[in-house]
């Protein structure tokens, strides 16, 4: 996959994006709303061979900002009409510009036009007030909340919020 919007570029992570996808999952600080406030603690090595198993149906994607890399994306397939999608601009200062709704916008819009799902879903941590907010602009609806469904890393008890959009809903922030 390679999107591209005015500065912003969604495109395929490779071996070579290793090492700084290896520095960003060690950083508690990044990886707190996914489940791990100390960092994953997977090697370069361990991610590059990870990486090796992506497919059309399953990818890692890095977002680069005027070429450089500040992110990352993905998307896996559920079933022949349902796709998965996650984001995370992993470079703080780069959040609030309005990059987060773009970039799913740019990738919402590839998955339904090109790659012909019907439906896409994601989840979020009930906490993260700021990606429901984005999910609810680009026409995400909220199906339910999964209370005190799992533990973090320091097994301290975490909601989600589980979203669906069909195209009819979309609102497209990329054009
Ligand atoms: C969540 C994320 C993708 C959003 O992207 P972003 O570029 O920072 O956000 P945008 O600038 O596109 O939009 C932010 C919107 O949220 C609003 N917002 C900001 N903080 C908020 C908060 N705490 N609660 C509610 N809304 C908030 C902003 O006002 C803005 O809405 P508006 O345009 O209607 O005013 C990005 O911040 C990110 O990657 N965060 C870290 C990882 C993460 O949380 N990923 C999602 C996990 S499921």
């Amino acid at each position: 996959m390679l999107l591209q919007f005015n500065n912003l570029t969604i495109r395929n992570a490779t071996g070579e994006d290793a090492d700084l996808l290896s520095s960003w999952w060690n950083d508690g600080k990044i990886m707190a709303h996914e489940g791990f406030p100390n960092g994953t603690g997977e090697t370069a090595g361990e991610i590059a061979e990870n990486l090796k198993k992506d497919t059309d149906e399953n990818r890692r994607l890095i977002i680069e900002l005027d070429k450089k890399p500040i992110g990352e994306m993905n998307y896996s397939r559920k079933n022949e009409d349902t796709v998965e999608i996650g984001i995370k601009i992993c470079d703080f200062l780069e959040h609030n510009k309005e990059y987060g709704k773009i970039l799913l916008s740019m990738l919402i819009f590839s998955l339904f036009k090109d790659m012909g799902y019907k439906k896409i879903i994601l989840d979020t941590n009930a906490n993260n007030k700021k990606a429901q907010h984005v999910y609810e602009e680009l026409g995400f609806t909220k199906l339910r909340v999964r209370e005190n469904s799992w533990k973090n890393q320091l097994g301290e008890l975490q909601s989600t919020i589980d979203y669906e959009m069909y195209q009819k809903d979309f609102v497209n922030f990329a054009k």
